[in-house]
C-alpha cells in the first residue's frame, strides 16, 4: 500500500522512515519532503503543499492513509477537506486544531473543563493589558493568540518587557492577526515535559515522554527556538506522574473536546510544567507530534507505526499497546548559521552517515541537489541515537555528529543535561 506524509521537517522525515518499515508499505510519499526524504529508500517527495492537490494527488495515486506532520494544513482544514472527499487521514479537524491554533481557545476550553493550566486573561486592548500586568507584576508570560512558529511567547523577567511585549504584539501587530489578541499568564515554575498521545476521538494511546530544549545555547541560554535536541523518556515523568497526567490532563481533554462536539482525532501534545510535588499544568496543546521530540521517540518505537494508526483512524485505540525500546534516544539539532532570526540557506553539507539500526540522521532543512545536500532553512538535522543510558545516547548521537560539517553549523553540546544531572547513572523508569 501507498501512504502519505504532509510536511518537510526531522519530524517528517523520521515518521515516514519509521513507516516505510511497515511490512506491507510499498512507498510513502513525503509532500513536499526534504534531501533526507529524497535519499531515503522507500519514500518519495512529491512537491505539493497546496491542500487541493494534496487530496488530488492522494485520491489519484490510491493513497491508503495519509498522515500531517505541522500545525499550519491542519489549522486550515486539511483533515475536513480530505474527509468530505472519502479521503483516510490522521489528524485533528480544523475546529479540533485550534487546541493549538487559538490560545484563547485552549485556556477557555481548559478552564471549563477543569484541566489544570496556569490563571490568565485576554486582552485585545493594549492599555487594558498593560493595566493588568502592573497588577500582576513580572515574571509574567505575554502569548500572541494564533500561530506565530513558536515565537509568539515572552516569558518577561519584568513589567517594563511584558508592557513591550503587548506593545508589540497589539499595537504594532508584529504577528498580524495571530497576534490580535494576546493571552497573559501566570509564570510557572518547574521542569518541562512533552506528553505526546494518539487520539481516536474517544480513547487514547499515550507515546513515550520526551523533553525538548528551546533555547539556542548550551545551558538553556540565549533565545527560544523552534528545539534544539530532545530526548526519551523524560524522567520527570515518573510512573506517578505519567499518571496524574493521564487522569488530570489527557482524558478530560479527549472527554472535553467530545462532550463539545468537537471529537479529538490525532496526535495531542500537552506541553507541560512539572513542579517538585509532580503537579503537572498545562503550558500549551499542540495538535500535532513535536518536533525535535518525534525524532527520538519514533527511533525508540518498536510497534509498526502503521498498525497504532490505522487503530486510531479506526476507533480503537483502547484495544491496543505500543511497544518501546527500553533504552533512551536522544537527539541533537544542527541548525544553519543565523537561526533562529535569519538562517542562511545554500550551504553544503558533508560527513552525512547513514546511520544503523540504532542511529539515524534525520534531515529537516535540507534539499538534494544533483549528489550533495544543501542546507535550506533553520533547523538542518537531527541526529539521533539509542543508548542505554541518556549517557550513552548523548554520547552516540555527539559521535554522529561529529563528523558532519557545514559552514556557521550551530548545535548544542548539552542535549539531555538535565536527565544526565537526575540520574547520575541510575536505571530509568520513566516511561
Ligand atoms: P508555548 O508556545 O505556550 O509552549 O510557550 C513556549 C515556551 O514558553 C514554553 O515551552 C515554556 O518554556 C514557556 N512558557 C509558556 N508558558 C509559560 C508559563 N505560563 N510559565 C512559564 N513558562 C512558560
Ligand atoms: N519542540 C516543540 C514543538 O514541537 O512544539
Amino acid at each position: 500500500m501507498k501512504l502519505l506524509v504532509v510536511g518537510s521537517g526531522g519530524r517528517e522525515h523520521a515518521l515516514a522512515w519509521k513507516l516505510a518499515q511497515s511490512p506491507r508499505v510499498q512507498m510513502v510519499f513525503v509532500a513536499p519532503g526534504n534531501g533526507g526524504t529524497a535519499l531515503e529508500p522507500g519514500l518519495q517527495n512529491v512537491p505539493l503543499t497546496n491542500i487541493k492537490s494534496l487530496a488530488e494527488f492522494a485520491a489519484r495515486e490510491n493513497v491508503y492513509l495519509t498522515v500531517v506532520g505541522p500545525e499550519a494544513p491542519l489549522a486550515a482544514g486539511i483533515v475536513d477537506d480530505f474527509r468530505a472527499r472519502g479521503l483516510r487521514i490522521f489528524g485533528p479537524a480544523k475546529a479540533a486544531a485550534q487546541l493549538e491554533s487559538s490560545k484563547d481557545f485552549a485556556k477557555r476550553f481548559m478552564v471549563r473543563h477543569a484541566i489544570p493550566t496556569a490563571r490568565y486573561e485576554t486582552f485585545t486592548d493594549p492599555d487594558a493589558a498593560v493595566k493588568y500586568i502592573e497588577e500582576q507584576g513580572a515574571p509574567i508570560v505575554v502569548k500572541a493568540d494564533g500561530l506565530a512558529a513558536g515565537k509568539g511567547v515572552v516569558v518577561a523577567q519584568s513589567v517594563a518587557e511584558a508592557t513591550a511585549a503587548v506593545r508589540m504584539m497589539l499595537g504594532d501587530k508584529h504577528f498580524g492577526e495571530a497576534g490580535a489578541r494576546v493571552v497573559i499568564e501566570e509564570c510557572l515554575e518547574g521542569e518541562e515535559a512533552s506528553f505526546i498521545v494518539m487520539c481516536d476521538g474517544a480513547h487514547v494511546l499515550a507515546l513515550a515522554t520526551s523533553q525538548d530544549h528551546k533555547r539556542l545555547k548550551d545551558g538553556d541560554e540565549g533565545p527560544n527556538t523552534g528545539g534544539m535536541g530532545a530526548y526519551s523518556p523524560a524522567p520527570v515523568v515518573t510512573p506517578k506522574v505519567h499518571a496524574r497526567v493521564m487522569r488530570e490532563i489527557i482524558l478530560p481533554t479527549v472527554a472535553g473536546m467530545a462532550k463539545d462536539g468537537l471529537p479529538y482525532t490525532g496526535f495531542l501534545y500537552a506541553g507541560l510544567m512539572i513542579d517538585k510535588q509532580g503537579n503537572a499544568k498545562t503550558l500549551e496543546f499542540n495538535c500535532r507530534m513535536g518536533d525535535p521530540e518525534t525524532q527520538p521517540i519514533i527511533l525508540r518505537l518498536k510497534s509498526d507505526l502503521l498498525e497504532l494508526l490505522e487503530h486510531a483512524v479506526a476507533g480503537t485505540l483502547d484495544t491496543i499497546e505500543a511497544q518501546w525500546d527500553r533504552r533512551c534516544a536522544l537527539g541533537v539539532v544542527i541548525a544553519a548559521s543565523g537561526y533562529p532570526e535569519s538562517p542562511r540557506k545554500g550551504d553544503l553539507i558533508e560527513g552525512l552517515d547513514k546511520g544503523t539500526d540504532d542511529t539515524h540522521v534525520f534531515h529537516a532543512a535540507t534539499r538534494l541537489e544533483g549528489k550533495t545536500v544543501l542546507t535550506d532553512g533553520g533547523r538542518v538535522l537531527c541526529v539521533t541515537a539509542l543508548g542505554d543510558s541518556v549517557r550513552m545516547a548523548h554520547k552516540r548521537a555527539y559521535e554522529l555528529a561529529a563528523p558532519i560539517r557545514f559552514p556557521g553549523m550551530q548545535l548544542r553540546h548539552d542535549i539531555g543535561h538535565r536527565a544526565m544531572r537526575d540520574m547520575s547513572g541510575a536505571s530509568v523508569k520513566a516511561r
